[in-house]
């Protein structure tokens, strides 16, 4: 049985004292469904935001990370430091770092590589820009970022993997794409998995729809049966909206 999964993406929002406003909310809301709850607050909040919730069932992720162990790469932040810092699980693949930081395939299958090792969760993020739907080529952009990252893997790396379906044109612009347009990528997903990896692992696969879920579409695009859950950018910064998103399960 695959988990359902709510994850809030925070971006570059929230200061330390930001962060710790909101943390206060979210411990304040009552959980109805049995999701699993992920904050991912930016990196320089983690060691505060693990501390905050550490004894509620929130759990702190990071948005990002570095292939390397350690060494001259100024700036940037390993898995071994996240660890640390009591974080488990990482974002990768985000379409932002794509589109603003240059994240290629290559460069994410490398970062996946470094998370799995770690033995961290990853939660890889992938979809095509307008352009590619209007063209119909939306399968084949998703099926392309998915096979060029993830596909040298061996099937056991697959169980501290989820998958987050974030079509471009619908992050941050209040167009989400239908509950149907969701289910069919997802279920296309979840096939192109079933292709290489067989049954088992696509079907214990958790994919998490994200691209403008409010509290007022989760229900619907929730109710499909192969949206496991969601990645949500705007929504998480509202302690109510998050959980009424969260109980919309
Ligand atoms: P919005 O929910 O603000 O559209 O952002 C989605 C997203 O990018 C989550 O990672």
């Amino acid at each position: 049985m695959r988990k359902n999964i709510v994850a809030g993406n925070w971006k570059m929002n929230n200061d330390l004292s930001q962060t710790e406003v909101l943390i206060t909310e979210l411990l304040k809301q009552e959980q109805t469904s049995n999701a699993e709850v992920m904050i991912a607050p930016t990196s320089v909040n983690l060691f505060q935001a693990f501390n905050s919730t550490k004894n509620s069932n929130i759990e702190v992720v990071a948005q990002n990370m570095h292939f390397a162990d350690n060494g001259a790469y100024t700036g940037e932040i390993s898995a071994s430091m996240l660890k640390s810092v009591g974080v488990k699980t990482v974002i990768l693949g985000h379409s932002e770092r794509r589109a603003y930081f240059n994240e290629t395939d290559e460069l994410l299958a490398k970062k996946v590589d470094a998370a799995l090792k770690n033995d961290m969760r990853v939660i890889f993020c992938f979809g095509e820009e307008l352009a590619d739907r209007k063209a119909g080529n939306e399968e084949k952009i998703v099926g392309d970022q998915i096979k060029n990252a993830l596909f040298h893997l061996e099937a056991s790396a697959f169980k501290n993997i989820v998958l987050a379906y974030e079509p471009v044109w619908a992050i941050g612009t209040g167009e989400t794409a239908s509950p149907e347009q969701a289910q069919d990528m997802h279920q296309f997903i979840r096939e192109t998995l079933n292709s290489k990896y067989g049954e088992q692992i696509s079907q214990d696969m958790t994919i998490l729809y994200g691209g403008s879920v409010k509290p007022a579409n989760a229900k619907e695009i929730f109710s499909k049966p192969d949206v496991d859950g969601g990645l949500i950018g705007g929504a998480a910064l509202k302690a109510e909206d998050f959980y009424a998103i969260i109980n919309a399960f």
